[in-house]
């Protein structure tokens, strides 16, 4: 096992990642109720060629009705996307009336749908692009909240990877997240954590970890080699809602709760999820969003295998409420009380 580096802070920040399609607010607000988090960041944004209205805004982050915090507490940055310096501004001061816990830039989507537009990880060849969007949104935010950016490595290759970072830094990034493989490696492991290490100490600003940390090993280990005690954490987040936590205990000396010990409290918010989804979407969107989840979880849950094997078969939302309703009160008998309205 991997000690903690003890030249490292023993409490860094440690962020859950924005994920368009699987991070939304309902999942936001289930891994933020698990466990704790310095902050989160909201599915990018896009930013096309108008003014957005606030309700494109609150859409995707409805917490900024909620002081731009989960139900938990925890402090929400809105992720905005695009190219134009002007368009990204002018969105940046309208965001900025719905009073955000801070703005991010998204430097690193790699869906070609979204690069073919100018958008995401294709600026990365653009350090000049870079500067000037980061330098107008910026100036716009005037240091009313604060300011991160979150890029890849590049495109097709790292070479331009260090001055991607500069290019942020100078526009006026206060911090920026780097996800560890360029564009086209889409996410492919490994994660080259050893370039995190090298754009630190290329910039002035916080450096904060990000890609392929699915357990405690794994983030020791992207320590290790980055030299940043600062993680953001993507898809390990969702597929084990306490990691974060086992994290901070680690890194503490305190005693870890197991994946055995934790899925009795993951339950209930499992079917809260569910209830949510059933109230807030189209039935038809329901079971594949579920059944992402439990793809995830099913990694580190034996029960969450057997749940997903269950209702992996189920196509309409009503045969998953009977399912899910069953499954609490037959392997959970603790996690009844939370969850005996699954069926709605
Ligand atoms: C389904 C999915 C959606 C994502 N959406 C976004 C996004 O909206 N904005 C963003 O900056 N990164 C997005 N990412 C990238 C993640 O934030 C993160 O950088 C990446 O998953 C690597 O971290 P991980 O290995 O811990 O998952 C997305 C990733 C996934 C898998």
């Amino acid at each position: 096992m991997n000690a903690p580096c003890p030249s490292l802070p023993a409490t860094p920040r440690l962020l859950l990642a924005p994920m368009e399609g699987l991070l939304d607010p309902r999942m936001r607000a289930a891994l933020t109720g698990l466990a704790t988090y310095d902050w989160c960041v909201t599915e990018f944004v896009r930013v096309s060629q108008e003014v957005l209205p606030q309700r494109a805004f609150l859409r995707l982050a409805p917490e900024l009705r909620n002081g731009s915090r989960t139900a938990a507490g925890v402090p929400l940055r809105v992720q905005l996307l695009g190219s134009d310096p002007g368009r990204m501004a002018a969105n940046a001061t309208q965001l900025l009336k719905l009073a955000p816990a801070g703005i991010d830039l998204n430097f690193g989507c790699p869906a070609p749908q979204v690069n073919r537009h100018r958008g995401g990880a294709v600026l990365l060849d653009e350090p000049d692009l870079l500067y000037a969007i980061t330098h107008a949104v910026g100036t716009a935010i005037g240091g009313r909240t604060p300011y991160s950016a979150k890029m890849r490595l590049g495109v097709q290759d790292k070479s331009r990877a260090v001055e991607a970072a500069q290019a942020l830094e100078a526009g006026g990034a206060e911090l920026i997240v780097v996800h560890a493989r360029t564009r086209d490696e889409r996410y492919l492991p490994p994660a080259h954590w050893e370039w995190v290490g090298r754009i630190a100490e290329a910039v002035k600003i916080p450096v904060v970890a990000n890609g392929e940390i699915w357990t405690v090993e794994d983030y020791l280990r992207c320590r290790a080699i980055s030299g940043r005690a600062d993680a953001m954490l993507g898809r390990g987040a969702v597929a084990d809602p306490l990691l974060v936590d086992r994290i901070r205990a680690r890194l503490a000396g305190l005693p870890e709760e197991t994946c055995a010990e934790a899925w009795p409290r993951l339950v209930p918010v499992l079917m809260t999820y569910w209830q949510q989804l059933r109230a807030e979407l189209d039935a038809r969107h329901t079971p594949g969003r579920l059944k992402q989840w439990l793809n995830l979880l099913r990694r580190h849950y034996p029960d969450a295998e057997r749940l997903f094997m269950i209702v992996r078969e189920l196509r309409d939302a009503a045969s998953i409420d009977a399912c899910l309703t069953q499954f609490v009160a037959t392997s959970l008998p603790q996690a009844r009380s939370g969850a005996t309205s699954a069926a709605g």
